[in-house]
C-alpha cells in the first residue's frame, strides 16, 4: 500500500458526521443544511439540452487535449471575462472539474526527490490542496488568512527558509471559506516571490463568477498580464463550471496559463486518463458560450446574501464577503470560542447544520485560524436560507440573554 495514504486527514464532512453522530436534532424544525458547499440552484436548460443532443459522443474515446472548439470556447470566455488573449492550442486544457486538476497538477509539478519539498497553502483552505501535496510526497506549510488582515493571506509572513523549499503555492481567490479576493498588490508580491524561488502558483478561481461588489474578481492571469507577465510564467489558473453554471455533477472546468506548465500537465493527464467525455465537452461549450444564466445566477446569490447577511451580522461577527457563496462568521463570546459546540447545539436545538471553522484549517504557527468561526454555505433557495438565519439568530439570542 502507498504509505503516503496514511498521511491524509479525514475530510471535514466526515468529521462533521462524527461530531453530529450522537446529536438528536429538534424534530419541531425541518432540517436545513448550510454545511456542504454544493450549488443547489437549477441547472440551466441550455446545458441539459446540449448534453442530451450530443449523446452520440459516447461512442468515441475523447482526446486529453479536448476538441479545438471546446478550447476555443474557453479562450473566448477568458477574452470576454478578463480581456486576455490566450492561445487555445498551448495555454488551455479542459479538466474534469477543478478538484481533480488541483490534485493532478500537484502530481505533475512536484519533485519529492528534492529535500524538504514544500507546498504553501492558505489556512483555512480547501482540503484537496493538502491531500494533493501529501500524496505527491511533499510537505505543507500553512499561511494564515485571518480577520486581522481582512482575510488576505499572509504571504509576507512565510519565512524565507520555507520559500527556499517551496515548489508549489495554492491560491484560492475568491477564497473558500473567507470569500476574500486577492488584490493586484498581493499578486505582485507572490509573483516576485515566485521569480525569486522558482515555485509554481496554482490559482483556484472556481468561485470567480459569484460576487457581490460591482467589479468582478481579479483573476490570476489578469493580474499577471496587468503586471507585464504576458507569458504567465509559473502560473496556472483553474476555472470551473460547477458554481458558475450550477453543474457540479457535470465535472467540467479548465486550466489556463503558462504553456511550459500546460505541456507536461497534458502528458501527465494522458497517462492519468483524465480526458473529458465528448458529451460533457458539448455541454461545456454551451455553458461557456452563454453568460445570461451566469448573470441570473449571480443575481439570485446577491438577493439571498442581501437578506441573510444583515440578519446574522446583528448577532455575530460576519460581513458580506467579496465573493463566493459562504458566510464565514465569528461566533459570539458566549460560546467560549468552541465552533464545534456551536455546531452541535445549533443542530440539537434548531435542526440547522453549519460547519465548524476549525475543521477547515490546521493548527499552524501556534493557532488554528478557523477556530471560533463557522462556515455557512448559502446554497439553498433564499427562503430556506432566511429561515436558517432566523433560527440562528434565535439560537444566539437565547444563549446570550
Ligand atoms: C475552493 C474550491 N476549489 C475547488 C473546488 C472543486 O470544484 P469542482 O471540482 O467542482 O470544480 C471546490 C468545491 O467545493 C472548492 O470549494
Amino acid at each position: 500500500m502507498n504509505p503516503l495514504l496514511s498521511r491524509l486527514q479525514p475530510y471535514p464532512f466526515e468529521r462533521l458526521r462524527q461530531l453530529h453522530a450522537d446529536v438528536t436534532p429538534n424534530p419541531a424544525f425541518k432540517a436545513i443544511s448550510l454545511g456542504i458547499g454544493e450549488p443547489r440552484h437549477a441547472t440551466p436548460q441550455l446545458i441539459k439540452d446540449a448534453l442530451t443532443a450530443s449523446l452520440s459522443g459516447l461512442a468515441s474515446y475523447p482526446g486529453t487535449l479536448g476538441e479545438p472548439k471546446l478550447r476555443q470556447a474557453m479562450a473566448d470566455w477568458v477574452a470576454r471575462r478578463y480581456d486576455l488573449k490566450l492561445d487555445p492550442a498551448t495555454q488551455i486544457l479542459p479538466v474534469n472539474g477543478s478538484r481533480e486538476a488541483l490534485f493532478s497538477l500537484a502530481q505533475t509539478v512536484l519533485d519529492a526527490g528534492k529535500p524538504g519539498a514544500t507546498v504553501v497553502c492558505p489556512n483555512p483552505f480547501y482540503q484537496i490542496y493538502e491531500g494533493a501535496a501529501l500524496l505527491a510526497g511533499a510537505q505543507t506549510w500553512f499561511a494564515p488568512s485571518d480577520p486581522a488582515r481582512n482575510f488576505a493571506v499572509d504571504w509576507a509572513g512565510v519565512p524565507e527558509a520555507v520559500w527556499a523549499k517551496t515548489q508549489l503555492v495554492f491560491v484560492c481567490s475568491p477564497g473558500n471559506p473567507t470569500g476574500a479576493v486577492m488584490s493586484l498588490g498581493e499578486w505582485k508580491l507572490l509573483f516576485e516571490l515566485s521569480d525569486r524561488h522558482g515555485f509554481v502558483i496554482a490559482s483556484d478561481e472556481c468561485y470567480s463568477e459569484i460576487y457581490f461588489r460591482d467589479e468582478a474578481p481579479l483573476g490570476g492571469l489578469q493580474a499577471a498580464a496587468a503586471l507585464g507577465r504576458h507569458d504567465f510564467k509559473n502560473l496556472v489558473s483553474l476555472t470551473s463550471l460547477s458554481k458558475r453554471s450550477n453543474v457540479p455533477g457535470l465535472r467540467s472546468g479548465f486550466v489556463a496559463g503558462d504553456a511550459a506548465l500546460i505541456k507536461p500537465f497534458l502528458l501527465y493527464r494522458t497517462y492519468h486518463g483524465s480526458a473529458m467525455s465528448p458529451v460533457v465537452q458539448a455541454a461545456s461549450i454551451a455553458a461557456w458560450n452563454d453568460e445570461q444564466h451566469v448573470v441570473a445566477n449571480r443575481a439570485m446569490y446577491r438577493e439571498k446574501f442581501a437578506q441573510v447577511t444583515p440578519m446574522l451580522s446583528a448577532v455575530m461577527d460576519v460581513a458580506l464577503p467579496d465573493a463566493g457563496f459562504y458566510l464565514w462568521a465569528g461566533i459570539p463570546e458566549a460560546f467560549k470560542g468552541s465552533d464545534t459546540a456551536f455546531s452541535r447545539e445549533l443542530l440539537a436545538l434548531y435542526n440547522v447544520v453549519v460547519l465548524p471553522g476549525s475543521y477547515l484549517a490546521r493548527d499552524a504557527q501556534g493557532h488554528n485560524p478557523g477556530a471560533g468561526r463557522i462556515r455557512m454555505a448559502l446554497v439553498a433557495e433564499t427562503a430556506e436560507c432566511v429561515e436558517a438565519a432566523q433560527r440562528i439568530v434565535q439560537f444566539i439570542q437565547s444563549k446570550v440573554h
